[in-house]
């Protein structure tokens, strides 16, 4: 049985599993207990479960373990804790930037790489960030307020 390691949010991880086509979605959710990143369409179609890998927001519903191994990845987990909220979690809260929530952690992902990139982003250039991920509940205006204020937080916090 095959091992992957890899690195999830700092820590270096090993997994035996029997198929090396096994998701990497699925190895965060049922072998690691990493359950933020959620399964929506399995299609590579919805961005909900977007993480980042070595940096760059990636789609893992589709992902192989193979194509992950030696990799970092950061999953929503690892962006804050519920005392000490990443400033996007919270601007996502003060905003209530969501209805069923489903698709925000893969949002939070996304939005994370833009500003990593782009500590000043317009509202189109926000808007064009999260093209991949589809918030079924309409929740856009709320979402980019709230990528606007976190960006404005963390540009205060490093100036
Ligand atoms: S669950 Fe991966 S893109 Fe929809
Ligand atoms: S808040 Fe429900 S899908 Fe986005």
């Amino acid at each position: 049985m095959p091992d992957y390691t890899f690195t999830v949010n700092g820590k270096s991880v090993s997994v035996a599993l029997d198929n090396e086509e096994t998701p990497l979605l699925d190895v965060l959710r049922n072998e690691l207990g990493l359950m933020g990143t959620r399964f929506g369409c399995g299609l590579e179609q919805c961005g909900c479960c977007t993480v980042l890998i070595d940096g760059k927001p990636e789609k893992c519903c589709a992902k192989p373990m193979w194509s992950v191994a030696g990799k970092s990845v950061v999953t929503v987990e690892g962006l804050g804790t519920p005392e000490r909220p990443h400033p996007l979690q919270q601007a996502f809260l003060d905003e209530q930037a969501g209805q069923c929530g489903y698709c925000l952690s893969g949002i939070l992902i996304s939005a994370k790489a833009l500003l990593e990139k782009n500590p000043r982003p317009t509202r189109s250039e926000i808007a064009a960030a999260l093209d991949d991920n589809i918030c079924r509940c309409g929740s856009h205006n709320r979402i980019i307020r709230a990528v606007q204020k976190a960006a404005a937080q963390m540009r205060g916090a490093s100036a």
